[in-house]
């Protein structure tokens, strides 16, 4: 059994690699190639849980099973949001195959689900990045639309200024673009044509009125049916893609409670981005749509990586 670490995480899955194979987790998810049950997730004190997170591959003959603590305030004490390690099973006899850090896993998988589908939804000229939060995803989401698409701008929001401050700094050094610091989320997000929202905040902090007519939205964090990002009216005024439906109506605050405040209805859900990705629906269908992705993160993301990890290590 191999027991792998952050840092063999990192040698062995580079940012590109890494989109290419969350396009393939993204499709099997929605097109019956992969099993998934809706994870169950401990509560644990204030905002803290334990999440298990299982998923079988049938085509890589994988199964595997990530154990995590989410700590969502973490940043206050300079911890990562997301600790804990993957299970990795061969599915011949049902042995373990390896032990990999959830840390790293969760952090690279994140940034490229978003950028898999930014590819597919964003514009073709998008070019103007938006990042609302400036913590590991913040950092891991520029590293990955920059992948997908040519950016000439960066503006970043943080509920910290300093926060912002750092990250720009850091950012504009390891990726020679411009980073502006901005004094709001809807400053950051105004000419905005890609914004990730990458926070563990409790009310929103976009509203229709932030985003301009052809953006795309990654809506990455707040992943609980209580909290959300994105206000009811911009969640109405987009189209709505999901990772995967059946985690979407337990789990997705951003879409919970704008269908509980009967902003939209369950049709407003336009299906899942791996068929998307498939070409097996439109995603978006005019250059002034807004269009949406609701990302909760998936096992079978951590799956496929975890095990990629793994053969390229062996
Ligand atoms: N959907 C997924 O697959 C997935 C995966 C990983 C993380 N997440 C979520 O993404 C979010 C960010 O994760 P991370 O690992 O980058 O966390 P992090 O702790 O590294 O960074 C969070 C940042 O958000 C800022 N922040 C906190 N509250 C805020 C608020 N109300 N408004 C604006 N900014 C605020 C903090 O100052 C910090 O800089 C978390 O909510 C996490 O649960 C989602």
């Amino acid at each position: 059994m191999q027991i792998i670490t952050a840092a063999q995480v990192a040698q062995a899955l580079d940012m590109q690699r890494c989109i290419d194979l969350m396009k393939k987790a993204l499709i099997a998810l929605s097109n019956g190639d992969a099993r998934q049950i809706v994870r169950p997730v401990l509560p644990l004190y204030d905002r803290n849980v334990l999440g298990m997170m299982p998923a079988y591959y049938s085509s890589g003959k994988v199964a595997g099973v990530k154990i995590l603590s989410v700590f969502p305030e973490n940043y206050q004490k300079h911890a990562p949001s997301h600790q804990g390690q993957m299970l990795v099973f061969e599915t011949e006899t049902g042995s373990v195959k390896a032990i990999v850090d959830a840390e790293s896993l969760t952090g690279i998988r994140t940034a490229a689900v978003s950028a898999a589908v930014t590819e597919v939804m964003a514009r073709p000229n998008a070019s103007r990045l938006a990042i609302l939060g400036a913590g590991l995803q913040g950092r891991q989401h520029l590293e990955a639309i920059r992948l997908v698409r040519q950016l000439s701008e960066v503006t970043v929001w943080d509920i910290r200024p300093e926060a912002a401050t750092r990250y720009a700094e850091e950012m504009m050094m390891r990726t020679g673009l411009p980073v502006r610091v901005c004094a709001s989320a809807a400053e950051a997000a105004r000419e905005a044509d890609i914004i990730c929202t990458l926070t563990p905040a409790e009310e929103p902090i976009l509203c229709a009125a932030d985003v301009k007519p052809g953006a795309h939205i990654n809506a990455v964090g707040a992943c609980t049916p209580v909290t959300r990002e994105l206000a009811s009216d911009l969640v109405a005024a987009g189209r709505l893609f999901v990772d995967w439906k059946p985690a979407t109506v337990i789990e997705a605050g951003d879409y919970l409670l704008a269908l509980q405040d009967g902003a939209i209805t369950e049709a407003h859900i336009l299906g899942e981005a791996g068929k998307v990705l498939a070409g097996a629906i439109p995603g978006r269908v005019s250059e002034s749509d807004i269009t949406i992705f609701e990302a909760l993160g998936q096992a079978l993301q951590d799956l496929i990586v975890a095990n990629y990890v793994a053969d390229t290590l062996k």
